[in-house]
């Protein structure tokens, strides 16, 4: 499936094209200069020499030729879809996004542009207003519109995967990182080589979608076998990981077999640890079905499971070969999961992301109503993070935020308080440090509170747990480094600090 750049001249399908092209590792494709080369002359020169309906039929034949290309980028010309065989082309062999920019910003570009545009000879801003005229209703007929007013080429085009939910990650393996529906797994693996797919799933997320992900799967042509396991982080250990194993060899999985983690963060910590040990190391896809799994989990790579003295105390840095995202999954999970997730999205927009901490203050429904916007700002923190420093050697670790009280407070609690639940009583405990040693601006910790208040998360720790025991947790967590403990604290709203702390009892006075 290609992704068709199309839109009004001047904005940017060449140059946005090119960037998004290596941004994805993808193939790129100007038509226009296929066009050119294919006639051995300039598209001005076609248009003078020969019309433009002569045009018009080199560019069906460029387009239609892309049919037995591998998926590339491809920059099409401002009128190349106005005809319905083009058209019905671009959409039936890949996804078209329709660029389109203010018209003051069309100009001043298309006047500092050295293309020569037939159709834009004489007066430019004449001439361009009664061509978009002319194709206002066309150009607005197509679904997926970015609009690219930002500053920079690159911005742009990073808009652009936004929009689309799609970036390519390869500081720790390379892969991609999508979102869109499940039932065109298949067919993504078949796109990558991977082979012999096995779900790993647990018994809740089975019944609603496992069947779906392996229906998409046969329609590949591949026979894919279902592991269910129980659920819940109370059976994140290794009795489940030697059963995932164990359930590999019986399945027949071999070195190139693939494991397919259908599930939450669970599931993909143990799925994707069990196919980093098994045969020394077997393929692995993600496709998260809970909230914090889609936004953080199943990026990054890191696998792993939990000893009864701590949580993710053995594990291994892994990436997947594939995460698949698809925001419909989340319609069955139980609502106290969404609401745990959003702690993690809440805490990406802490770290670096303003706007989103923005939009979830909105409470609630709002981020129901949008949950697609939600997931695409927050994973954008999460990739952009772990490309810069994938193994946690520096500024990872800002990820941790709220995470070494929130751990100790999620072990105290049993695992009776979700995940996110407790991340979210370990970031406004963080943050309240944070104040109280002077890092973070005051009336930090109140905004942060405030938020993940109005979000339905619990913002204290509970009565019954004794600050001993969570101090005491803190010690064996696994960010201990030497005698302190490296806590990411807030500084402000989009920005951390990190920073080793040896008195923990400190962290949680009152
Ligand atoms: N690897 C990492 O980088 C990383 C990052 C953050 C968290 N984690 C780990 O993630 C785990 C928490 O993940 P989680 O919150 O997704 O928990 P989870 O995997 O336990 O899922 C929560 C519950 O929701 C159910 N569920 C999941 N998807 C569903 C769906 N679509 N419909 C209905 N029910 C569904 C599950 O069965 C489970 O009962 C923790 O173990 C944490 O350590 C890992």
């Amino acid at each position: 499936m290609h992704i068709f750049l199309y839109g009004p001249p001047g904005t940017g399908k060449s140059t946005i094209g090119k960037i998004l092209a290596q941004n994805l590792s993808l193939p790129f494709i100007d038509l226009d200069q296929v066009i050119e080369l294919k006639a051995g002359m300039t598209i001005p020169k076609i248009m003078k020499q020969q019309g433009e309906s002569v045009f018009r039929s080199l560019e069906t034949s460029a387009l239609i030729d892309l049919e037995d290309e591998r998926e590339s980028v491809v920059a099409l010309g401002a009128g190349a879809l106005l005809n319905d065989e083009n058209r019905d082309f671009a959409l039936t062999n890949g996804r078209v996004i329709l660029l389109t920019a203010e018209l003051e910003i069309l100009i001043e570009r298309l006047q500092n542009d050295s293309v020569k545009r037939p159709l834009l000879k004489g007066d430019l801003r004449e001439k361009l207003m009664a061509l978009l005229e002319k194709r206002n209703e066309h150009y607005n007929s197509f679904s997926v519109i970015v609009n690219i007013n930002e500053e920079t080429a690159d911005q742009n085009a990073y808009q652009v995967q936004m929009v689309m939910g799609r970036h390519h990650l390869s500081a720790m393996g390379e892969y991609d990182v999508l979102v869109q529906s499940v039932e065109q797994i298949g067919h993504l693996l078949q796109e990558r080589g991977l082979q012999n797919p096995v779900i790993v799933t647990d018994e809740n997320v089975a019944k609603f979608h496992a069947e779906k992900v392996a229906a998409s799967l046969r329609a590949s042509g591949f026979n894919p076998k279902v592991l269910t396991i129980s659920a819940g982080e109370a059976h994140k250990n290794l009795e489940t990981i030697s059963i995932l194993w164990r359930s590999f060899l019986e399945t027949g999985l071999d070195r190139k077999s693939t494991v397919i983690a259908l599930g939450g963060g669970v599931i993909g910590d143990m799925a994707g640890f069990a196919a980093s040990t098994y045969m020394r190391g077997i393929a692995w896809v993600g496709v998260p079905t809970t909230l914090l799994s889609m936004v953080d989990a199943s990026m990054g790579g890191k696998t792993g499971f939990d000893l009864p003295e701590g949580k993710n105390l053995i594990g291994s840095f892994y990436p997947p070969k594939l995460v698949l995202a698809d925001p419909q999954l989340l319609h069955t999970l139980p609502q106290a999961e969404l609401i745990s997730g959003m702690a993690e999205v809440v805490k990406h927009g802490i770290i670096s992301d303003p706007e989103l901490f923005k939009l979830c203050s909105r409470g609630l429904d709002w981020v129901k109503n949008n949950l697609d916007e939600v997931i695409k700002r927050a994973m954008e923190v999460k990739i952009k993070i772990i490309e810069e420093d994938p193994y946690e050697k520096g500024f990872r670790a800002a990820l941790n935020l709220g995470h070494t009280v929130g751990h100790a407070v999620e072990l105290v609690s049993k695992f009776n308080l979700r995940h996110g639940e407790a991340i979210a009583i370990g970031m406004v405990a963080e943050a309240r440090y944070a104040v109280r040693i002077g890092v973070a601006e005051k009336g930090l910790d109140e905004a942060i509170a405030v938020s993940l208040k109005a979000l339905g998360l619990p913002i204290d720790i509970p009565n019954e747990m004794t600050r001993e025991e969570i101090v005491n947790s803190m010690k064996v967590d696994k960010k201990k480094n030497s005698n302190a403990i490296r806590f990411a604290l807030p500084v402000e709203i989009g920005k951390i600090k990190l920073m080793d702390v040896t008195n923990l009892e400190k962290v949680l006075e009152n």
